[in-house]
């Protein structure tokens, strides 16, 4: 089963573009993709960096630290240095409200 925590307005997340929300202590990232929302751990997964204040383009965000980039969709990490794959969260939108199932 899922459970669901309300994160932010649907309005909120940018197009084309990432911001970050805390969501029960857990600091996240939402991406706007081509209409659809995604949900990332807002860590990097190689070092202390923050992806929202990454740069974003089509759906992968480039760390703005070593500019490792992941898929935010899958959470894949595409080039080095990153060795570790990124958390994603599933998303729902509902009432203008996303969703985030935190697992
Ligand atoms: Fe993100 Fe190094 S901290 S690539």
């Amino acid at each position: 089963t899922q459970l669901w925590t309300d994160a932010l307005a649907q309005d909120a997340v940018p197009d084309e573009d990432v911001t970050a929300v805390e969501v029960q202590g857990r600091e996240l990232a939402f991406y706007g993709v081509g209409g659809q929302v995604y949900a990332t751990d807002n860590i990097c997964t190689h070092g202390h960096a923050r992806l929202s204040d990454g740069f974003l383009e089509g759906s992968e965000i480039e760390c703005p630290l070593h500019q490792g980039k992941f898929d935010v969709c899958s959470g894949k990490a595409m080039c080095a240095p990153l060795t570790v794959d990124l958390r994603t969260y599933p998303v729902k939108i509902e009432n203008g409200r996303v969703y985030v199932d935190l697992g």
